[in-house]
Parts: C-alpha cells; sequence; structure tokens
C-alpha cells in the first residue's frame, strides 16, 4: 500500500509527465507546420514516449494499491522564434523534470518507500539520457548558426535519430 505523501508524489509526476508529453506534441506541430519534418518526427516522438512515462506512472500506482489521477492540463505555447529557442526549452523543461524526480526521491527515502524507490530509478537514469540527447542537439545547432545547408542537414538527421530510437 502507497503512504498518502508517495502517493501524492506519484500523482504529481504523472502531471509532470503529461505535461511534457502536450508540450512536445505542440512543439512537434508547430515544427511540421514549418516544414521541419526530421525534427517534428523526433518531436512526435518524444511526446509518446513522455505519455509512456506517464502510463508507467499510471500502473505502478494503481497496482501498489493507489489511485492515480489523471489530471487536466495547461495549453502549451503554440509558436516558437525557432528551432533553437525549441531545443532550449527543452533542456530547460527536462532539467526542471529531473529536479522533480529526484525530488520524488527524496520522499522515498523520507518514507523508507524501497519498492517507490527502486521503480523510481528508471526515471533517473532516463533523464540523464534525455538532458545529455537535448545537450547534444543544441551544440550541434551551435555549430550550425544561421547556416541554412547546415540547418536542412540537422532536420534530416535528427529524422535518422528518430528512426535509431524507434529501433533500440
Ligand atoms: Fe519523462 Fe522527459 O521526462
Amino acid at each position: 500500500m502507497l503512504a498518502k505523501k508517495i502517493e501524492d508524489a506519484l500523482n504529481q509526476q504523472i502531471k509532470i509527465e503529461a505535461e511534457s508529453s502536450q508540450v512536445y506534441l505542440a512543439m512537434a506541430s508547430w515544427a511540421e507546420t514549418e516544414g521541419l519534418n526530421g525534427t517534428a518526427a523526433f518531436l512526435y516522438m518524444h511526446s509518446d514516449e513522455e505519455r509512456m512515462h506517464m502510463m508507467k506512472l499510471v500502473k505502478f500506482v494503481n497496482e501498489r494499491g493507489g489511485k492515480a489521477e489523471i489530471p487536466m492540463l495547461a495549453q502549451p505555447p503554440k509558436s516558437w522564434s525557432g528551432i533553437q529557442e525549441v531545443f532550449e526549452s527543452l533542456l530547460e523543461h527536462e532539467t526542471k523534470v529531473t529536479a522533480e524526480i529526484n525530488n520524488v526521491v527524496d520522499i522515498c527515502l523520507s518514507e523508507k518507500d524501497y519498492t517507490t524507490h527502486n521503480f523510481m530509478q528508471w526515471y533517473v537514469s532516463e533523464q540523464i539520457e534525455e538532458e545529455a540527447l537535448a545537450r547534444t542537439i543544441l551544440d550541434k545547432l551551435s555549430l550550425i548558426g544561421n547556416d541554412k545547408g547546415g540547418l536542412y542537414l540537422f532536420d534530416r538527421d535528427l529524422e535518422g535519430m528518430h528512426s535509431l530510437e524507434e529501433e533500440a
């Protein structure tokens, strides 16, 4: 049985993952309308991954005798000044998510809930990967600068990254 404090923290995390999925879906849709099809494919996939993160939590809370809450979500932004801003906000968002996950881990330790602590380790590792990926993408973008040819190739590369992750 989940302690109330743990259940609340996990429900808060369900909301954060759902918001992530919604924000990346908005970014993907924006990128698609800007003709950035590779970027859009990458972000659609990323949005799906966040939904999977949310679903994993929903199932865990219910299986452990708690009640998962499906949250109401805020309207995400509709547009960005460019691809750079998209990935800057993505990294900023992921950094906040990491802090929230660390907070859940702290609560697990203070409540001596080692089962949930163990479950949360998957999210801890996932965050390391996601932040590293966002930083790699931003490094590439800063190398490209305003070079249109470079941007074209970058967009094509991101589409490749998307299919690589799907195969993994
Ligand atoms: Fe599920 Fe990107 O955190």
